[in-house]
């Protein structure tokens, strides 16, 4: 990787955020453009809030000299897709993002925007679960029976709450506190779902599938929500 932008965390503005110094810096650069961070806490934070502000787009290499950390980011130019696990990585952002709008609209008792919200929440992540029990879920079947059968356990919760929240759709605008509540019982059961899929399954998915090939990456982004193509 050739590298164009250094940016030391140790100079950050007093006050200001680690992950909020580099993104001002990030959001300027083009694809196919390299920064390295110098650090002196461990990054995994930093990195997953980067992730989130940059839609996934970041390669990442970390180096350590045991004094501080050497981040190399490269952001993905337009011939480099996005990787299996940052493909689904990003579809749980923007269902989370969905579900925030969702809410919102609920709590401020707009009850015709929070369902518009909620019909299209509803349809991704149908479409994201029916993509991880038929096409990924066999991945890792022996290497991770339990969480593949816990994961599945999860998805027919999330999927009753889904047709709860259909069916509260389907009543008056009265109903706007009745759906708030069904909202904040799926934030909280995705929340706890998305992190375990994302650190127990995404990393063998993601070996596996580079053993599938081209094909496998272009049918899952084919059947998952438009807005990650
Ligand atoms: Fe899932
Ligand atoms: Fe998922």
């Amino acid at each position: 990787m050739s590298c164009c932008y250094v940016l030391d965390l140790r100079l950050a503005p007093q006050g200001v955020p680690a992950a909020t110094y580099a993104y001002s810096i990030l959001r300027e650069m083009g694809s196919g453009e390299t920064m390295r961070i110098w650090s002196p806490d461990e990054p995994t934070l930093l990195m997953a809030q980067l992730q989130n502000h940059m839609r996934h787009t970041l390669v990442c290499e970390i180096a350590t000299d045991g004094q501080g950390y050497l981040i190399t980011l490269h952001i993905r130019g337009p011939h480099e897709p996005l990787a299996l696990a940052d493909t689904l990585r990003r579809d749980h952002d923007d269902m989370d993002a969905s579900l925030v709008r969702a809410l919102a609209g609920a709590g401020a008792g707009r009850w015709v925007e929070s369902v518009a919200e909620v019909i299209h929440l509803d349809r991704a992540l149908r479409a994201h679960i029916l993509l991880e029990n038929e096409l990924l879920a066999p991945l890792a079947a022996r290497e991770a029976q339990e969480s593949t059968a816990l994961m599945r356990r999860e998805h027919d919760d999330i999927l009753i709450q889904l047709d709860a929240l259909q069916e509260v759709c389907q009543a008056s605008e009265e109903s706007c506190g009745e759906l708030n509540t069904w909202l904040g019982l799926l934030a909280a059961t995705l929340n706890k779902h998305e992190y375990r899929e994302e650190s127990l399954l995404f990393g063998l998915w993601e070996r596996a599938s580079g053993v599938a090939g081209t094909r496998f990456l272009d049918e899952v982004r084919r059947r998952l929500s438009p807005a990650v193509s």
